[in-house]
C-alpha cells in the first residue's frame, strides 16, 4: 500500500473510532493570525509545482525526484508555470546526525539533499522539502516510517540546514492529535521566524490540520500572517466526496465546500491551500477513492484556479498521459489562477453554489457553472448576475474548448455530472 493510502486508511479508522469526540472545538475566528506576511515577496501569485506524496507516498528515491524534475521540463509543465519540485515525507535519515543535524536517508538519497536541490535548480526549477513542528512527521506518527525527526526544538538549526541545501519551499506539517491554538501559533511562528532569519526567500507552506481530530484549524483561523500558504482541510484524495466528516480525508467536492467561503483570506504571499491536485492520479476502482472522472478533474482544476489556490500537481510525471498534460498546462485556466488582481471567486447568491464569478485584472470576469449533481443539469445565469457592467453585447470565451461566441446577456449551458464550465466574459466594444 502506498504511503498516501496508508494515511487514508489510518485516518478513516481513527475517525470511525473517535466520531463522538469531534464536535465542539471553540471557534475563535476573526482577525488574521500573525502580522504582515510570513516572508515577503515569495508568492505574489499562488505557488505552482509538483509534490511526491500523492503518487509515491513514502516510496521515495533520488531517481524519482530527478525524473520528475526532468519530466517537468520535457512535458512543458515548467514552461506553463510549475516551479517547485517538492519532496514530501520520508526523505530523511530516521536519526539526526552529529550535532543534531537533519540529514537525508542515505539509502534513498545517497548523494544528499543538496545534490537533489542542485539538480532541480539546474533545470530552472525550485526545490521544496518537508518537515514537522512536533517531534514526529506524519509518517513517523502513524508508524509508516521510523524515527523522530520533527523540528521541535531544532527550528533554527533545521532552517539553516534547509537554506544551506538551497531549499526554496518548506511544507511544515503539524502531525499531532491536539490542536491547541496557542501551541500551534508558537510552533508555526518559530519556524517562520527561523526561515526569515536565514535571509533566503522560502515559501512557507503549513498544514495545521494533520492528525487533528476536530474541525481543522486551517479552516477556522486566518493564518495569513504566519504562513505563505495554509491547508484548509485534511488530506485530499482522488474522490469526489468521501462523506467521512471534516476531521479526516476529503473528496474534492468537500474541500471546495470548506475552502470557498475562505476566499477573502487570499492575497499576495498568503494563500488558503485546498491541498494538491488529484489530476492524473490513479485511484482504486470500486473503492471510496476511485480516481476522479474527466469532468471531476476539470472541476478540480477550474475551481482551484477560480479560488486562486496553489496548483501543486501530484501525478506520476514520467508516465503522464496526453489528457492530463493538456489539463495541467491549460494556459487560459492557469492565467485565471495567477491573475495579479488576486481576487478569488465568490458564489453568485441564489444559485445554490452552482454559479461562481471571479474578477480579473483586465476588467473581464470568469463565470463558472459548476454541477455537483450526479446527472447533467442546465445552469443559467446572466452577464449582470456575474457582475459585468451593462453593455449591448459580451464576448464569451469557453476556457476548456477555446470556443468564442457573443451574448447580449443570458449565459447558460447543460453541464455534465460533476463538471464545471468556465466562461471568460468581457463587454464587446466592437460595433
Ligand atoms: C499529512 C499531509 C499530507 C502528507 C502526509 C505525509 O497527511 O497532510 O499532505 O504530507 O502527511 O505523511
Amino acid at each position: 500500500m502506498s504511503g498516501a493510502l496508508t494515511a487514508l486508511v489510518t485516518s478513516v479508522l481513527t475517525v470511525v473510532l473517535l466520531l463522538g469526540v469531534t464536535a465542539a472545538a471553540p471557534i475563535r475566528t476573526g482577525s488574521r493570525l500573525g502580522d504582515g506576511v510570513a516572508i515577503a515577496g515569495v508568492a505574489l501569485t499562488p505557488p505552482m509545482g509538483w509534490n511526491t506524496w500523492n503518487s509515491y507516498g513514502c516510496d521515495l528515491s533520488d531517481r524519482i525526484v530527478r525524473q520528475a524534475a526532468d519530466a517537468m521540463v520535457s512535458s512543458g509543465l515548467r514552461d506553463a508555470g510549475y516551479r517547485y519540485v517538492i519532496v514530501d515525507d520520508c526523505w530523511f535519515d530516521p536519526a539526526r546526525g552529529p550535532g543534531g543535524v537533519l540529514r537525508a536517508d542515505p539509502a534513498r538519497f545517497p548523494q544528499g539533499m543538496k545534490a537533489v536541490a542542485d539538480y532541480v535548480h539546474a533545470r530552472g526549477l525550485k526545490f521544496g522539502i518537508y518537515g514537522s513542528p512536533n517531534d514526529r512527521t506524519c509518517a513517523q506518527l502513524g508508524g509508516a516510517y521510523p524515527g523522530r525527526t520533527g523540528s521541535a526544538g531544532h527550528e533554527a538549526a533545521d532552517a539553516r540546514t534547509f537554506a544551506d541545501w538551497g531549499v526554496d519551499y518548506l511544507k511544515y506539517d503539524w502531525c499531532a492529535p491536539e490542536s491547541d491554538l496557542d501551541r500551534q501559533l508558537t510552533a508555526f511562528t518559530r519556524m517562520r521566524d527561523a526561515l526569515r532569519d536565514t535571509g533566503r526567500p522560502i515559501v512557507y507552506s503549513i498544514n495545521a490540520n494533520s492528525d487533528v481530530l476536530a474541525v481543522p484549524p486551517g479552516a477556522i483561523y486566518d493564518w495569513s500572517g504566519i504562513a505563505t500558504m495554509w491547508r484548509t482541510t485534511n488530506d485530499v484524495t482522488p474522490a469526489w466526496a468521501l462523506g467521512l466528516g471534516v476531521a479526516t480525508s476529503q473528496g474534492i467536492r468537500e474541500i471546495l465546500d470548506t475552502t470557498a467561503p475562505l476566499a477573502a483570506r487570499a492575497g499576495p504571499d498568503h494563500w488558503p491551500d485546498p491541498d494538491m491536485l488529484e489530476i492524473g492520479v490513479a485511484g482504486i476502482p470500486g473503492s471510496l477513492t476511485p480516481g476522479l472522472t474527466a469532468a471531476e478533474q476539470r472541476t478540480q482544476f477550474g475551481m482551484w484556479a477560480l479560488l486562486a489556490a496553489p496548483l501543486i500537481a501530484g501525478n506520476a510525471l514520467p508516465s503522464m498521459d496526453f489528457a492530463t498534460r493538456a489539463l495541467l498546462t491549460n494556459p487560459d485556466v492557469i492565467a485565471v489562477d495567477q491573475d495579479p488582481l488576486a481576487a478569488p471567486a465568490t458564489a453568485v447568491p441564489g444559485t445554490a453554489g452552482k454559479v461562481w464569478r471571479r474578477n480579473l485584472s483586465d476588467g473581464s470576469v470568469v463565470a463558472a457553472l459548476s454541477n455537483d449533481d450526479r446527472s447533467a443539469t442546465r445552469i443559467d445565469t446572466s452577464a449582470a448576475a456575474v457582475g459585468l457592467p451593462a453593455a449591448p453585447h459580451y464576448q464569451v470565451h469557453d476556457l476548456w474548448t477555446g470556443a468564442t461566441s457573443t451574448t447580449d446577456g443570458p449565459l447558460g449551458a447543460t453541464v455534465a455530472a460533476h463538471d464545471t464550465v468556465l466562461l471568460r466574459l468581457r463587454p464587446d466594444t466592437s460595433a
